[in-house]
């Protein structure tokens, strides 16, 4: 029995490492590396290595990504269930400065084919799991269901609105019992479902009080949980269902690291959260996302998306227990 099941992208990654990001019309010369990504895969690698039992649902192509996929879950110990596509497999394309940003495309190949109909064979596999994480690299109708199936057999669902600008819909969003967007995701939902305009860059600066009355409307009956890279994560409850917490609202601070590479760092929350929810459902909520804090902040200090995943013991060792 899985206790998380993640269902979403694998992509390989195409990776280019320059002094800056290049403007438009230049060339530049930079590091080039390949490696395992896709959000769906980068957090299911992150599920795994915290401890939980996990589970990625996906589509692949018939081709030497789609073998790697295969190839590296095994290594990681979780079990990957794919559909098969006639399109090639996930790629992304991403540049990395000196800094650690980034800019990411992807071509989403045979991520686009995950249909409605593969979902609904899992349906015994997503019900038999505690939680359920899916991000938006997949078609929004697929992941619809998906957290549907996953709701009707009371699994917890978390869902990752990522990229921002992916298509999304309410109805999607409404059946997310978690919704963890980063700033730029957050604002691009608000516009979008809410009508409120806000500058992803202006979303850490608002006081707990705005961003909560923020949360409630995109998310009346569900915790959202912004992530505001390095000035952490805020979290937002609906007032009746604070999930053990003591407040409808708080902060918490980013951890002090040596960040080489943030690629996946909301991959690494988002994987490490479900273990965690899934690992001791009764906890406090904010003891859960102080370890998806450590462990995300932690995967900033090596180069790669699914490669830098730490483990669980080496986020205790770092941060204590
Ligand atoms: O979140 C990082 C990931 O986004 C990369 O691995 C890339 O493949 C894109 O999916
Ligand atoms: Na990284």
């Amino acid at each position: 029995m899985s206790s998380v099941v993640v269902v979403g992208s694998f992509n390989v990654d195409h990776v280019w490492r320059c002094d800056s990001l290049p403007a438009p019309g230049a060339t530049i010369i930079g590091r080039y590396s390949t490696g395992p990504g896709g959000k769906g895969f980068n957090q299911a690698v992150a599920a795994a290595r915290s401890g939980a039992a996990t589970t990625f649902l996906c589509a692949l192509g018939e081709d030497a990504g789609g073998a790697m996929a295969r190839a590296l879950a095994g290594e990681d110990g979780f079990q990957l269930t794919a559909e098969g596509s006639d399109q090639p497999t996930g790629s992304g394309g991403i540049y990395v400065d000196a800094h650690g940003r980034n800019t990411i495309v992807i071509g989403p190949g045979a991520n686009a084919a995950l249909s409605v109909d593969f979902i609904q064979q899992q349906r015994a596999a997503i019900g038999a799991a505690a939680v359920l994480l899916a991000q938006l690299e997949s078609p929004v109708e697929t992941i619809e269901a998906a957290l549907i199936s996953a709701r009707e057999a009371g699994v917890l669902t978390v869902l990752n609105a990522a990229p921002a600008n992916a298509p999304s819909t309410i109805g999607v969003l409404k059946h997310a019992n978690i919704l963890t967007p980063n700033e730029t995701e957050f604002a691009a939902l608000l516009a979008r479902h809410v009508g409120e305009r806000i500058e992803a860059d202006d979303v850490a600066t608002l006081d707990g009080g705005s961003l909560h009355a923020l949360c409630r409307k995109l998310l009346p009956d569900g915790t959202v949980v912004v992530t505001l890279g390095a000035v952490g994560v805020y979290v937002s409850h609906a007032d009746d269902a604070l999930r053990g917490d003591s407040q409808a609202y708080y902060r918490i601070a980013a951890e002090q690291v040596q960040t080489v590479d943030t690629t996946g760092a909301g991959d690494a929350f988002n994987g490490a959260l479900a273990a965690a929810l899934a690992d001791n459902p009764a906890a406090a909520f904010a003891q859960h996302v102080r370890f998806a804090n450590r462990y995300a902040a932690l995967s900033t200090e090596l180069p790669g998306a699914a490669q830098s995943m730490p483990r669980a013991a080496d986020v205790a060792a770092r941060f204590g227990g």
